[in-house]
């Protein structure tokens, strides 16, 4: 008992561990409960049904399409590998990892794609959703099997959360059993010292003003760490995918039908806005196109009902009803951003902004319009710079450098794409 003898630093000690357990008990609890909130099957069974889909059986499914059956993939690897994996497979098989190349050959080395855009999030959310599907038993009978998480997903939920709380519980137990023990031990060493100091009540000296003080203190700069990051995230709408009036789908139209994108938004590559077409434009086909494979008639009679078209007399004799399009895409009103400085002088595919539009059957966002997101782009992506001529005398110096060999591309960062009067005005 030779650290008794020095009740100075035990009571110092005894001081401070109180504080640092009761902080990080509490730190440890609620960033868990992020942690698991973050993890939502829904939103991963929205990432497989779109990109996976075509080449995966939903996970409880153990049949092999293009690719193996997913089910139970979270115990054949870890979630590290996983991530790495579903990120960039290819780069994956490149760094040498042994599983992956031995994968790649026993399906016959038919390439995946890869998902660069996926943050860990998106990757952690099909895995949630992998995990929460795998042993549901397809529905043989109806032939459409169930794949789907919302029945399961709100139990998932409160799993996790039932877990949750019986751990924080736990650690609460065995911290005030740890404390009682100290407490007897300081007690026993006082008493063996000959002293009679009067005790406080366990109550009192748990509770007590400086604890109680410490506790708020915690409490207060969490809820404003937690309040900052997500007022971030407010108006950003990653993934937003609204129901549209009318069932338009880009799959049929530029998927299968090869349809040009700028033929509905020719605004694209003149103007600031891109531009949604307006009925008319879609009755240049479907004046002839009356009946869909899925929809039949009664998605394109929106279209006749709004420019007032009669099927019949095949005159635009009736009232007309603008469609009512969602806006999906939105940025806020104090930046700017301009179409056609990035698709004709930057050369920038629609799909590096907006995702794989020519898959979706409704449209989603695909990235969250952060400026981060902006800002980030500008940073990486090369501008077409020897090509123009506008760039020609505002920046001789790097144009040299450019011939000369001395740096192989010039990017939009560079020219000034990470000023803020740029995007702000
Ligand atoms: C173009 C078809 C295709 C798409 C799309 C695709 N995969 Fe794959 N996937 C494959 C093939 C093929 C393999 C087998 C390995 C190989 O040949 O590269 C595979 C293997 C895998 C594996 C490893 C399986 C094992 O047995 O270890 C995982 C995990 C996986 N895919 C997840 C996904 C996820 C998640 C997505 C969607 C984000 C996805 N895949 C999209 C074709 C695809
Ligand atoms: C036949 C006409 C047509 C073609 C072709 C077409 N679109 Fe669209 N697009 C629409 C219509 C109508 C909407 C509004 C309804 C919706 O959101 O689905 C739309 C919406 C969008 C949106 C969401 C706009 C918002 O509200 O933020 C994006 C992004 C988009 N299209 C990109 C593309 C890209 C990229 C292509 C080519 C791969 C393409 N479109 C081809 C008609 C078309
Ligand atoms: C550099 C990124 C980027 C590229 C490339 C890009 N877009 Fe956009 N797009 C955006 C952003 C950001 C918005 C939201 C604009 C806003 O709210 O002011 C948007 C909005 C839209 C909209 C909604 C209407 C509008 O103009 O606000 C449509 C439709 C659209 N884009 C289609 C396209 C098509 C088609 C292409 C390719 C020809 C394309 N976009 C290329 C970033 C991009
Ligand atoms: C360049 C020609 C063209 C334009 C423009 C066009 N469509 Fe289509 N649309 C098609 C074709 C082709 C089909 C598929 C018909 C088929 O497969 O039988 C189709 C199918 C459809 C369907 C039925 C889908 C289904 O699966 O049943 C709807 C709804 C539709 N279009 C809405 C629109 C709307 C709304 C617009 C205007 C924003 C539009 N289309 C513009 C060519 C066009
Ligand atoms: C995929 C990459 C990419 C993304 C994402 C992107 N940009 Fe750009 N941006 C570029 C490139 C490349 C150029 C240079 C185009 C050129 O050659 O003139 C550019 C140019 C610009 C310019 C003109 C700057 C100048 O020097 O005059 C503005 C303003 C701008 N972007 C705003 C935005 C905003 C706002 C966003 C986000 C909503 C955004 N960009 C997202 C690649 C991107
Ligand atoms: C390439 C374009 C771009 C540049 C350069 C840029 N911003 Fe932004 N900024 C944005 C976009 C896009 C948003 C909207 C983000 C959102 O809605 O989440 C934004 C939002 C903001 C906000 C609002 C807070 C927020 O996070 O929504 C502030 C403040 C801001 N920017 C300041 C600046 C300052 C200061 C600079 C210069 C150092 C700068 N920006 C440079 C694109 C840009």
């Amino acid at each position: 008992m030779a650290s008794f003898d020095k009740p100075a630093l035990s009571a110092y000690f005894r001081r401070f561990a109180t504080k640092i357990f009761i902080s990080l008990l509490f730190i440890v609890s609620l960033t868990s409960v992020r942690v698991y909130a973050d993890s939502d099957p829904k939103k991963g069974e929205e990432l497989f049904t779109s990109n996976c889909r075509g080449c995966h059986n939903p996970p409880n499914v153990d049949k092999k399409l293009t690719g193996p059956s997913l089910k139970n993939i979270d115990q054949k690897h870890t979630e590290a590998w996983l991530i790495k994996w579903i990120r960039n497979n290819e780069e994956f098989r490149k760094s040498g990892d042994k599983d992956a190349i031995k994968i790649f050959e026993d399906n016959g080395k038919v390439p995946m794609n890869t998902f660069p855009s996926f943050s860990d999030d998106d990757i952690k959310n099909i895995i949630a959703y992998v995990k929460a599907i795998s042993n549901v038993a397809p529905d043989d009978g109806g032939g459409e099997t169930k794949n789907t998480v919302t029945e399961n997903s709100e139990n998932e939920g409160s799993n996790y959360s039932g877990i949750l709380w019986i751990v924080v519980l736990t650690l609460l137990a065995l911290s005030a059993l740890i404390f009682r023990i100290n407490r007897n031990l300081r007690r026993y060493a006082e008493e063996k010292n000959g002293d009679n100091i009067p005790h406080k009540s366990f109550y009192r000296e748990v509770f007590s003003k400086g604890n109680v003080a410490f506790i708020i203190f915690i409490i207060v700069l969490y809820s404003g760490y937690w309040l900052v990051s997500a007022s971030q995230g407010l108006g950003r709408s990653k993934g937003y995918q609204p129901i549209q009036p009318i069932k338009f789908s880009h799959a049929v139209h530029a998927g299968q039908n090869q349809i040009n994108c700028l033929y509905c938004h020719a605004g694209a590559e003149k103007s600031k806005t891109a531009s949604i077409p307006s009925a008319m434009i879609c009755m240049n086909c479907h004046k002839a196109i009356d009946k869909g494979p899925r929809t039949g008639t009664e998605e394109i009679a929106k279209i006749y009902n709004a420019v007032g078209y009669n099927t019949t007399s095949g005159k635009y004799d009736g009232a007309q009803h603008p469609i009512k399009w969602i806006k999906i895409h939105n940025l806020p009103d104090h930046v700017y951003f301009n179409h056609a400085q990035h698709v004709k002088a930057g050369q920038i595919e629609c799909q590096k902004c907006h995702g794989a539009i020519e898959t979706m059957d409704e449209v989603q966002q695909a990235h969250s319009l952060s400026m981060g997101w902006c800002v980030n782009c500008h940073r990486e992506t090369g501008v077409q710079f020897e090509q123009n001529k506008y760039y020609e005398p505002l920046f001789t110096k790097l144009h040299e450098e450019l011939k000369s060999g001395k740096i192989d591309k010039v990017t939009e960062g560079e020219i000034g794409g990470t000023e803020c009067q740029k995007c702000h005005y």
